[in-house]
């Protein structure tokens, strides 16, 4: 018998649709990051570095960290997380997988973060409004487009007053119906992006650029601002 090498989008997209089917939607992410620090399978997401329009986003913004406060939200293996806590952040990251959260400390040894397992859909209570940056990417898209709306007002939430929040994810046209989305993962619509917003959270920004390795999909980058 030969073992052929699995496609690491389809073998996450099972172990995805194997959780889905037992109504429990944030399950395989633990499965996932599990078999893979075993070296059995691969983290499609985990780009080894941290994500680009996080990256021009400090480039173009520098943020003067010192003194403040930063979430990382499904922080993954860590790279945005040690991105952020380099510009002088006092950051927490979390992820609901507790393999995840051993890989990043794997993965950054001598870091500066403090990496958690929390759950977005039931974060801690002291995190209402504590932060002077939040960074979600790619979080909310993972999960079905039901839980969306309570996850996208948690990340909304952490942000303190004066505070900034950054959402990077993948978008999906507006007339593109729920039902016709296959995911892992489920992109955003622009409204699913304006849903962040608040009376006192302001979108201030907001970009959609093609995709490096695939032209025909796009991201958002948004930044908010709470009055
Ligand atoms: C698509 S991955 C993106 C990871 C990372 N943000 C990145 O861009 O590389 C989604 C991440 O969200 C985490 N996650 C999913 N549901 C979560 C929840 N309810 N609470 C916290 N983390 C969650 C997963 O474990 C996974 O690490």
């Amino acid at each position: 018998m030969t073992s052929e090498p699995v496609d690491p989008d389809l073998a996450s997209r099972r172990l995805a649709h194997e959780a889905l089917e037992q109504d429990d939607p944030t399950g395989w992410f633990e499965r996932l990051y599990s078999a893979a620090s075993e070296g059995a399978a691969v983290l499609p997401w985990d780009r080894g570095a941290a994500h680009p329009l996080l990256l021009d986003w400090v480039a173009t913004a520098e943020p003067h960290g010192a003194g403040q406060r930063a979430l990382v939200v499904g922080a993954g293996t860590g790279w945005d997380a040690e991105l952020v806590a380099d510009q002088g952040y006092d950051t927490t990251a979390f992820d609901i997988s507790p393999s995840a959260v051993e890989t990043a400390e794997r993965n950054h040894p001598d870091s500066k973060a403090t990496y958690q397992v929390a759950d977005l859909l039931n974060p801690p209570a002291e995190w209402h409004r504590a932060f002077d940056l939040v960074v979600e990417i790619y979080t909310v898209q993972a999960l079905p487009i039901p839980l969306q709306p309570e996850a996208t007002a948690h990340v909304a939430d952490f942000v303190r007053p004066g505070g900034t929040l950054v959402v990077i994810a993948a978008a999906r046209d507006d007339n593109t119906p729920d039902s016709s989305v296959d995911g892992p993962p489920w992109p955003l619509t622009r409204a699913a992006i304006h849903a962040f917003t608040t009376p006192d959270l302001k979108l201030i920004q907001l970009e959609r650029t093609p995709s490096p390795n695939d032209p025909t999909l796009h991201r958002w980058r948004a930044e908010y601002l709470r009055d």
